[in-house]
């Protein structure tokens, strides 16, 4: 008979799963959750859990790590840096992008770039980003590429590099629709943003600030709107990117009422900063540009609104490596900026050649418990729906993530729901020179983070070794089959 009837008992915490809240240890057993329950039997290892409140591992599906540019070049968050930051922040499975360059194959584009995720300490997956969806990618590549289980496309609006028009995007829905993949939009009106720029910089104004001058939210609601209406006459599942305001989620739960199959993302930059944090001495607003653009202060609780009406269901990082002194003040370092790398007397980029993203892989869960659940905005179930749960639903990782079901993977992070700390850089764990939430007071922190079974940090050590994550693949799953509504019963898609 076993010495003991677990590897690891998590004994007496509050479990928090995207349902309910209850007392119970949980016992694990060959990475796996086995069994939930009071007064389970002994573990070979245990960790007494009491005070502490234990969810189901975050799941980031969106996050930039080690994406190469045609240059050569790639962003400076590494796999090995950005997922140890990642489990430091209670995130234990994240999903990344597979570029692909403009007039090159998917097997051109980033040579190497999966052998590089094998780094990763925490599991991933892809999606796959379509810039350039010529006959040959859609009717060899792509299928190939959902037979290896990545079974989500990212599509871009804007940014010139990266962008598709609207036949472009609609050959990609298509193709989705076909091999049950999913498909993630960037949204914002790339013809609108160029104008407002060029506006900006003929006026003599360049500073942080006006990069979100130059896409005020109507850009984003033109470009949600327009990815819905293309989405649903294809009748392609689609999640929108980075919401970052009231009238870009208005149109999401217009169509959702309507029974599209269309989800929406937000991140905690678009619930915690704004236009205020675009202005500072020394060029610091550089450090919070992204895309969309943060928001006057009042839309931000607009936006803590949808998330509590259940329109933004899913809230990730979209982590972007740049550092500040060695990228965010060079002019077009990166494909994430929009027109020409236009520089200034002091040599700080115009805005719109700042490389657009902030890092936030290993703050995204921490500051949403701190804002969302110590300040009493969402519940614990809908902390981890917003955390791992839907996301797990929506990218084919449902039972396997994102849940305390036994059978689903052992990921777990323990949160301390009355530590205070304050957010300082040089206390993470990610390569950036800065966050943009530097100093920020949260209450809650993750002091345990437990991957498939293992204690992958504890106190902010991380002990899970770089490749020791995992590669997800991703079979059918429902959240991406469409619903069986095309204009007049004709599918073109399928013609
Ligand atoms: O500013 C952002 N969001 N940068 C990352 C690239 C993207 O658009 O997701
Ligand atoms: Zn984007
Ligand atoms: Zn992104």
């Amino acid at each position: 008979m076993a010495a003991h009837d677990f590897d690891l008992v998590i004994r007496g915490g509050t479990l928090a799963s995207a349902a309910e809240v209850f007392e119970a240890d949980l016992g694990i057993r060959e990475g796996r959750i086995a069994a939930l329950g009071r007064g389970l039997g002994r573990g070979a290892e245990e960790i007494d859990a009491r005070g502490l409140i234990v969810t189901p591992g975050g799941l980031d599906s969106h996050c930039h790590l080690e994406e190469m540019g045609q240059d050569g070049s790639a962003q400076e968050e590494s796999f090995d840096s950005g997922s140890a930051a990642a489990l430091a922040g209670g995130t234990t499975s994240f999903l990344c992008f597979l570029p692909q360059w403009k007039g090159h194959s998917l097997a051109a584009s980033a040579p190497g770039y999966e052998a590089r995720a094998r780094a990763s300490r925490a599991d991933y997956s892809f999606h796959q980003i379509v810039t350039d969806p010529t006959p040959e990618v859609m009717a060899r590549e792509v299928p190939a590429l959902v037979a290896r289980g990545i079974r989500s496309l990212k599509v871009f609006l804007t940014y010139d590099p990266l962008r598709l028009t609207d036949a472009q995007y609609l050959e990609v829905l298509a193709t989705a629709k076909r091999l049950g993949a999913f498909v993630t939009v960037h949204c914002e009106n790339f013809d609108a943003i160029g104008w407002r720029i060029q506006a900006l910089l003929k006026a003599g104004l360049t500073d942080p600030l006006q990069h979100a001058w130059s896409r005020p939210p109507v850009v984003e609601r033109e470009a949600t709107h327009r990815a819905i209406a293309l989405a649903e006459l294809v009748d392609q599942p689609i999640q929108v990117f980075h919401v970052s305001c009231e009238a870009a989620a208005a149109e999401i739960a217009r169509a959702r009422a309507r029974g599209v199959k269309v989800w929406g993302e937000t991140c905690p930059q678009y619930l915690t900063l704004s236009h205020e944090d675009l202005v500072g001495p020394d060029f610091a607003g550089a450090k919070a540009v992204c895309s969309p653009a943060l928001r006057e202060a009042a839309e931000r609780e607009r936006v803590w609104a949808r998330i509590q009406d259940g329109t933004l269901d899913v809230v990730s990082s979209d982590h972007c490596g740049f550092s500040f002194a060695t990228q965010k003040r060079v002019a077009g370092s990166s494909a994430y900026g929009t027109g020409e790398a236009a520089s200034r007397p002091d040599g700080t980029p115009a805005f719109n050649a700042i490389p657009n993203g902030v890092p936030g892989i290993e703050t995204r869960l921490p500051v949403l418990f701190s804002e969302g659940v110590s300040k009493g905005r969402i519940d614990l179930p809908a902390f981890v729906r917003l955390s791992s749960a839907n996301a797990a639903r929506l990218f084919g990782l449902e039972g396997r993530k994102g849940s305390l079901m036994p059978g689903a993977d052992a990921d777990l992070a323990l949160w301390d729901p009355d530590a205070e700390r304050t957010i300082r850089n040089a206390e993470l764990h990610h390569a950036i020179d800065y966050t943009p939430w530097e100093g920020m007071a949260v209450k809650g922190w993750p002091v345990v983070t437990i991957r498939r079974g293992e204690v992958a940090v504890r106190e902010g050590e991380v002990l899970a070794r770089p490749g020791s994550g995992r590669f997800l693949a991703r079979g059918p799953y429902a959240a991406a089959a469409p619903r069986g509504v095309v204009p007049d019963g004709f599918d073109a898609a399928l013609a």
